[in-house]
This record gives structure tokens, C-alpha cells and sequence, in this order.
């Protein structure tokens, strides 16, 4: 089965947000990754609401929204409103994940937890079967463009184990450096959606990388 494609709008140009979100509509893409950083949980500011509210006034594809951000549970409403489909807050972010997960549910979003590079796949063992969503960190958070990091196959291999000896309908999601050199290897490991960014928005055709991606 061909993976998820979600280009990440972070990589996009923001002076003609309403154009890139036309182009990723008239794609091949299954989500748009909205990337929120607060400069504390990373080393950046992005941007919050009311952008991701007017991305959503444009798009009609899903709102995959990855929250980069201290204290999730303060603005789970806000961007469930602003029109997030799936919510994804980072476990090193979360100091009661299980609560953080069944307010997102509450919200009647799906539920997404972000794991950085450090943090192992084995300590969402308890938590599976409430993961809508495993967003797997390919890079630090905080930035676009940057390297894919190597150890990311052998990561979402042993989830995709956890995944099936649970019983759980969860998805796996790589974020960070994805590009059709690694993607084959991903979707074989177990990948089911893939974000990416500059190697969608840097290149000559988005429509015709987010399909060369699609069709693999
Ligand atoms: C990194 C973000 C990613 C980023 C991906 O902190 O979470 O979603 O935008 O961009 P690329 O594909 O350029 O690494
Ligand atoms: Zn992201």
C-alpha cells in the first residue's frame, strides 16, 4: 500500500499561504503538516492560531498538526478549533500522556504523540492502544531541511512490532529529511505516512515530488 504523504507547510512560501495551500489541495497529498514551535519546547518560533486557522479556511485536505510546544493541553481546544483533524503533542512535552491523549479524543480529533531521536519506542508500550498516531522524529525538532538521521529505519521497525503484538490500528509517521532516497526504505520498515518538506517545497514541481512519493 502506497504511504500517507504529508507535505509539511512549514517549507512553503508564507507570503502566499493561500497558493501553497491551493497547490497541496490539487496534490496528490493525503495531509498538511502544520508544524508549531514556541521557542521553548525548540529552538524556534513558527507560528500558532490564527495561521493555522487560515490555512485551514483554505485547505481541503486534513490538518495534521504537530505540536512543538511546552504545556500541550493549555491549547488542544484552540487548534482543534483553528481546524486540527489530528493533534500530535510530544511525549517529552507531556508529564500525564495518557490524560493528554483522551483530551485530544475529547475534542473528536485523532491523537498523535511525537517522539524526539533520543527517546525510545518501547516507553509508548502502556500507551499504544490510545495512539491514533506515532509521529517518529528523523531529525531534532526546531527546524526544516536538515539530515535524516540513520537510526530512524530500525526505530519504526521495532514500533511496527509493539504496534502489532498490541493489537493496535496505530499509524507510523517519519518527520524530518524524508526524500525518495529513504522513503522506500521507511515505507518497508513500516512507515505509513510520511512527511516532508524542503525535498517537497525546494523542488522544481511540489505536485510531481508529493507524486513521485505517493507512487512509490
Ligand atoms: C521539524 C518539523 C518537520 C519539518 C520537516 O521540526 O517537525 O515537520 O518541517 O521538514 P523537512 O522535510 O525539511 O525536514
Ligand atoms: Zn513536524
Amino acid at each position: 500500500m502506497p504511504a500517507k504523504i504529508a507535505p509539511s507547510i512549514l517549507a512553503s512560501d508564507f507570503a502566499n499561504l493561500q497558493k501553497e495551500v491551493e497547490m497541496l489541495n490539487e496534490s496528490q497529498a493525503d495531509y498538511i503538516h502544520v508544524d508549531i514551535m514556541d521557542g521553548v519546547f525548540v529552538p524556534n518560533i513558527s507560528f500558532g492560531i490564527p495561521v493555522t486557522e487560515a490555512i485551514a479556511k483554505h485547505a481541503k485536505k486534513p490538518l495534521d498538526v504537530h505540536l512543538m510546544i511546552v504545556d500541550p493541553d493549555r491549547y488542544l481546544e484552540a487548534f482543534r478549533n483553528a481546524g486540527a483533524e489530528i493533534i500530535s503533542v510530544h511525549y517529552e512535552a507531556c508529564t500525564h500522556l495518557h490524560r493528554t491523549l483522551q483530551g485530544i479524543k475529547q475534542l473528536g480529533a485523532q491523537a498523535g504523540v511525537a517522539i524526539n531521536p533520543h527517546t525510545s519506542v518501547d516507553l509508548l508500550e502502556d500507551v499504544i492502544q490510545d495512539i491514533d498516531l506515532v509521529c517518529v522524529m528523523s531529525v531534532n525538532p526546531g527546524f526544516g531541511g536538515q539530515k535524516f538521521i540513520e537510526n530512524t529505519y530500525q526505530k519504526v521497525e521495532r514500533l511496527k512490532k509493539l504496534i502489532v503484538s498490541k493489537g493496535a490500528k496505530t499509524q507510523i509517521e517519519i518527520d524530518g529529511g524524508v526524500n525518495l532516497q529513504n522513503a522506500p526504505k521507511l515505507i518497508e520498515a513500516g512507515a505509513d505516512v510520511l512527511v516532508a518538506g524542503s525535498f517537497v517545497f525546494s523542488s522544481k514541481n511540489p505536485i510531481l515530488t508529493i507524486e513521485g512519493l505517493k507512487n512509490l
